[in-house]
């Protein structure tokens, strides 16, 4: 013991050496952990490709507290339609979520989600929605037409990015109990504001909670002709890479089966639909896309980005059992429901399905479009995406090329 002592005694010096050194790691490390705070609060850098495999796997439950300040679009996506039957798909919807999330972004305030999302019946072809007896009020037939937000998508893994909360959390009640006792220094309906005043107007600004349901503009149509997309922008993929973590779980399974795999997503069902002109002529908005997306056309189109032999795994809204058959003669065909086993115990609408799908596409070397809605996407036909308004007769001729 004695000896050890002597050792240590003389050693005084080196040992202010070592504080000094120790003080500077734990600067470093503090620096390091401010740094980490800054990039994970989600105000700083919004990259179009934000990096999403592992920062899925972490499990972080965000905090939210009356530190934070709140804004309020209402209790549903107000999407081009305002109803449950004449609203449209999955992806309108999110267009119209994807705004009010980025009004979030650029106040620095938590948005507050609807709880439920809107599904129109005519897509849930998944299993007949329990129609009660009971479904003369408003209330309960929204409930039996629209699925939990939160069975779509993870609020905690969305908050990394953008801070959210729904609209039936405890969170949200202490928010509406607080605003109230503050009065008008706690809550504002705001209409006809710009959102550039309720950043900069301190009277906007200081406020627990901006309520915008006054907007007479849909949500979708709050973003769809703003000047300035540059300023800031969530990417497309931004909601489809959200999904819930049952639903990531599911994709990533089916991923692990499929392997190396190429995929394709083939839409025809609705938007196929042709009318009749007064002359008794069909006439559609995509002429070609029928053409296209026969597997005939598909083999052809797809033989110089898709070598034979690979899995393909195709994403369609065709339901003619077998129409996609003729692809086998040269790719292993794979759709959802060679996975049903991994599928059925876990999806309850066909918007579940539809996410799981976007992120087996999305998973795939090579991924080939319906249409082309980007200069880099493969597609499988020409047509364009944005609806025309130009009803044209359908063409089925080729152009003699061949394949
Ligand atoms: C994610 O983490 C795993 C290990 O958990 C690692 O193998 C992989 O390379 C990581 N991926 C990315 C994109 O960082
Ligand atoms: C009818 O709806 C109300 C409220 O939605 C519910 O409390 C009640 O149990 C329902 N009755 C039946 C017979 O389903
Ligand atoms: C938001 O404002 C609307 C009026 O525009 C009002 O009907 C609604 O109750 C308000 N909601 C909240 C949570 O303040
Ligand atoms: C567009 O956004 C940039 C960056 O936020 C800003 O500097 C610029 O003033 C904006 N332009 C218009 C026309 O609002
Ligand atoms: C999927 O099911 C179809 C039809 O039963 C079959 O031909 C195909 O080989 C299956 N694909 C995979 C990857 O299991």
């Amino acid at each position: 013991m004695a000896t050890i002592n002597k050792t240590l005694k003389p050693k005084a010096k080196p040992g202010s050496q070592m504080f000094g050194l120790v003080m500077c790691i734990s600067i470093i490390a503090l620096l390091f952990l401010i740094s980490y705070q800054l990039s994970t609060n989600g105000f700083s850098i919004i990259s179009s490709s934000i990096s999403l495999r592992n920062l899925s796997r972490s499990k972080n439950q965000r905090q939210h507290t009356l530190h934070d300040k709140y804004l309020y679009w209402g209790n549903r996506i107000d999407c081009p339609g305002k109803h449950c039957d004449t609203c449209a798909g999955l992806g309108h919807q999110e267009s119209s979520l994807r705004c009010a999330l980025e009004e979030a972004i650029f106040l620095q305030r938590t948005f507050v989600m609807p709880s439920r999302m809107c599904i129109n019946p005519m897509h849930n072809t998944k299993g007949i929605l329990h129609q009660s007896d009971n479904a003369s009020s408003a209330e309960s037939r929204w409930a039996a037409m629209s699925c939990a937000m939160d069975s779509l998508y993870d609020m905690d893994l969305i908050s990394e990015t953008v801070p959210v909360i729904l609209d039936n959390s405890k969170m949200w009640y202490h928010v509406l109990v607080t605003s109230m006792k503050l009065g008008a220094r706690g809550v504002a309906h705001v209409a006809g504001v710009s959102r550039v005043d309720l950043k900069e107007n301190s009277h906007y600004s200081s406020l627990l909670l901006i309520n915008r349901t006054a907007s007479p503009l849909s949500w979708f149509m709050e973003c769809k002709d703003r000047k300035n997309r540059s300023a800031i922008m969530l990417p497309h993929s931004f909601l489809p890479s959200m999904a819930s973590e049952k639903l990531r779980d599911a994709a990533d399974k089916i991923k692990a089966r499929l392997g190396d795999y190429d995929a394709i997503h083939v839409r025809r069902g609705d938007i196929l639909k042709t009318r009749k002109d007064r002359y008794g002529v069909e006439r559609t908005l995509h002429p070609h896309l029928d053409r296209d997306t026969h597997p005939e056309s598909i083999l052809c189109r797809i033989k110089k980005w898709v070598p034979p032999g690979r899995t393909l795994y195709i994403a369609s809204n065709e339901r003619t059992p077998g129409f996609f058959s003729p692809l086998s003669i040269r790719y292993k065909l794979a759709y959802s429901f060679n996975y049903s086993y991994i599928l059925d115990p876990l999806i309850e609408s066909n918007y579940q399905l539809f996410m799981v799908e976007r992120l087996i596409l999305m998973g795939a070397k090579t991924f080939i479009k319906t249409y082309k809605e980007d200069v880099n996407d493969l597609s499988l036909t020409d047509d364009p995406k944005k609806n025309t308004k130009n009803w044209q007769i359908p063409v089925y001729s080729t152009d003699g090329e061949g394949c």
